[in-house]
């Protein structure tokens, strides 16, 4: 099976599970794991940050930075189709206690002139002051596109103009600043924290890093006990996430090259298969909406009968995500599948 449906499928490399196995383990809530602070140095290092935490998961990550912005109270502006705002069970609203409220966005990118409206620097007549901006990078649910530098300053300009702090979702950062052609620490310069995926692109087994000044870390460590992410020998995964940061990013560039392959094929199949512009990174989205079957589901099951596997997003879309154990030749094949389930 050529498994399109994310990159999280992705299994440890041998240097992992190598790094695993030798990892030096402590209590990592107790006098803490050698190998644990080891990522986490890397991890803001990375992100030019002043500190970050290990956590289970990118979800974990955006709830953490959600609570820690909303001792206060208030409102969380987030794009309409933001993961945290779509596909994180609500933690924002029914954990963090914040009032979500959303902004129209394109290809990621919110409407700049909704969200200068929408910040609220304190209490009005009507609303609770701003807690939270949140931007993602790469944008999932629009099909993995790139934010540029210059929306990211944009955003951060409005925020920081109200006092108001901006977190990146960034579980796919990495993908966007290799991407972009810069380091991460240039993207997430135009924000006060962000969360960075280790499980995705990168192949690591599990967990994600929180990234942020020292204070907002040491607030987001007691938040993470709360929510039951306290780890022990958390080294065993951490050791993982170190052969992440210092060996996978730059072959996520594959990945990208890959996605275009794909976007290519189907638009030289029909134009209507795809956005008008490939997003860049390595997500693709199959649009099957004007095809004479329009439903993502039966889309999916055709496609598995080929060999292929891919998940829908909505009614007339579905996702196709490359990643480490997708090849030049399963691309052709995916493309090669589904001008034959049109034919069919
Ligand atoms: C943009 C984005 N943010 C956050 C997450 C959540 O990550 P996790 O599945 O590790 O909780 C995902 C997962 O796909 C994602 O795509």
């Amino acid at each position: 099976m050529i498994d399109l449906r994310s990159d999280t499928v992705t299994q440890p490399t041998p240097a992992m599970w190598d790094a695993m196995r030798a990892a030096s383990l402590g209590d990592d809530t107790l006098e803490g794991d050698a190998t644990v602070q080891a990522l986490e140095a890397l991890g803001a290092s990375r992100a030019g940050k002043d500190a970050a935490l290990f956590v289970v998961s990118g979800t974990m990550g955006n709830l953490l930075a959600s609570l820690c912005y909303a001792t206060r109270g208030g409102e969380a502006v987030l794009d309409a189709h933001a993961h945290m705002a779509k596909s994180e069970a609500g933690g924002v609203a029914r954990i963090a206690h914040l009032y979500p409220v959303s902004v129209p966005s394109r290809y990621g990118e919110m409407d700049l002139n909704v969200l200068a409206d929408v910040l609220r620097p304190g209490f009005s007549r009507y609303g609770q002051p701003t807690a939270m901006v949140c931007v993602e990078t790469t944008h999932n649910h629009s099909g993995g596109y790139v934010p540029s530098l210059g929306y990211m300053e944009q955003v951060r300009g409005l925020a920081s103009h109200a006092g108001i702090a901006v977190h990146a979702d960034g579980a796919r950062a990495f993908n966007a600043a290799v991407s972009l052609g810069v380091e991460l620490a240039q993207l997430a310069a135009h924000c006060d924290s962000i969360t960075l995926c280790l499980s995705k692109g990168l192949s690591a087994p599990m967990g994600s890093i929180l990234a942020g000044s020292h204070e907002f870390i040491a607030q987001a460590r007691t938040f993470r006990r709360m929510v039951g992410g306290g780890l022990r020998q958390a080294g065993i995964m951490a050791a993982a996430g170190v052969v992440a940061l210092e060996s996978m990013v730059e072959r996520l560039a594959d990945d990208h090259r890959r996605a275009q392959r794909l976007w290519q094929g189907l638009a030289d199949l029909d134009a209507t298969l795809v956005d008008p512009a490939p997003s860049r990174s390595n997500i693709v989205r199959l649009r099957v909406d004007k095809q004479r079957t329009a439903d993502a589901r039966a889309w999916e099951h055709a496609l598995e009968q080929h060999g292929v596997l891919a998940r829908a997003s909505g009614a007339g879309a579905l996702r196709l995500v490359t990643h480490r154990h997708i090849e030049d030749a399963d691309i052709e094949h995916a493309i090669d599948a589904i001008a034959r389930i049109r034919a069919e």
